[in-house]
């Protein structure tokens, strides 16, 4: 729709900046943590602050359309994308950075048509870096066009990746085995800022070549899944297929045959989809 073209240049009408300046107080202020599925995946007050004020806000505009977010499906809310219009979001991606101040921090919502992702922005607001992309209309960060580097050599690339919050001795045996072997491939290096949009925001600018995991949600990724595709790159999924959004597999790259050379060295070990029963 028109307004859903002009958010993709004018971001202030959709609250992504106000939700960024919410954490960014926080950040000053007090972090109030508490625990979800485990210790190592934590939840605070801002989360669930930021998450009821985008839901609020959006849904004022947009009153017919669904919602996934991380803290109401952690609240009990179902996880389904049906082909209604929907807004993926994430109130704040990189949640541990947050608790630690570690920072990099990113406020990620996405819009799904029809589980096709259409638009999407994330904003790393302790950068105040606001990366927008928009299916066919191209991707921008503080409104200046991005582009994904046009590197084809593994051996020249940078590579993005994160251990997530699963830690059963064989989930991080696999992470570890796949780290390994991309490192020796080998390659310039080996990143991970803690946030998985801000990693594919990295990728979309052309400053990584490439971002992978298993054990992502659709809120860490609807959202800057457009933005990489609109910067020239590609998603897949890490056996080479199809983008799945709702798989928690994701290989986001400057070009597919960075990816495919990633795929070749990614041990799969399972991770029930976000939208299983
Ligand atoms: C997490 C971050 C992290 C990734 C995890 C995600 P959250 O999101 O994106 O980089 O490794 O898999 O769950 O929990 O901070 O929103």
């Amino acid at each position: 729709s028109e307004l859903l073209l002009s958010c993709s240049r004018n971001t202030e009408q959709i609250p992504t900046r106000k939700a960024g300046g919410i954490i960014r107080e926080a950040l000053e202020n007090e972090v109030n943590v508490m625990q979800k599925s485990s210790s190592v995946d934590l939840v605070t007050k801002t989360d669930q602050q930021v998450e009821q004020f985008i839901f609020t806000s959006i849904r004022e505009k947009f009153p017919t359309h669904s919602f996934i977010g991380e803290e109401s499906v952690a609240a009990g809310q179902p996880c389904v994308l049906t082909d209604n219009p929907t807004w993926i979001i994430d109130p704040v991606d990189g949640t541990t950075n947050f608790v630690h101040r570690f920072p990099f921090v990113a406020v990620s919502i996405g819009f799904v048509v029809k589980k096709e992702p259409e638009f999407g922005v994330v904003y790393s607001c302790v950068e105040d870096k606001m990366y927008t992309g928009k299916k066919g209309k191209g991707a921008y960060c503080n409104g200046l066009p991005l582009q994904v580097t046009d590197q084809t050599d593994i051996n020249q690339s940078i590579i993005t990746c994160e251990f997530g919050s699963d830690r059963s001795p064989e989930v991080v045996d696999k992470i570890f085995s796949t780290m390994r072997k991309i490192l020796c491939i080998p390659v310039h290096g080996l990143r991970g800022v803690g946030t998985a949009a801000t990693n594919m925001s990295l990728v979309a600018s052309g400053v990584v070549e490439a971002y992978f995991e298993i054990g992502i949600h659709c809120w860490d990724i609807a959202a800057a899944a457009v933005i990489v595709t609109e910067a020239g790159g590609v998603v897949m999924n890490v056996d080479g297929g199809p983008f799945d959004l709702m798989s928690r597999r994701i290989v986001a790259a400057n070009n597919k045959t960075i990816a495919a050379r990633i795929v070749k060295e990614i041990d799969i070990f399972p991770a029930k989809r976000d939208d299983a029963p």
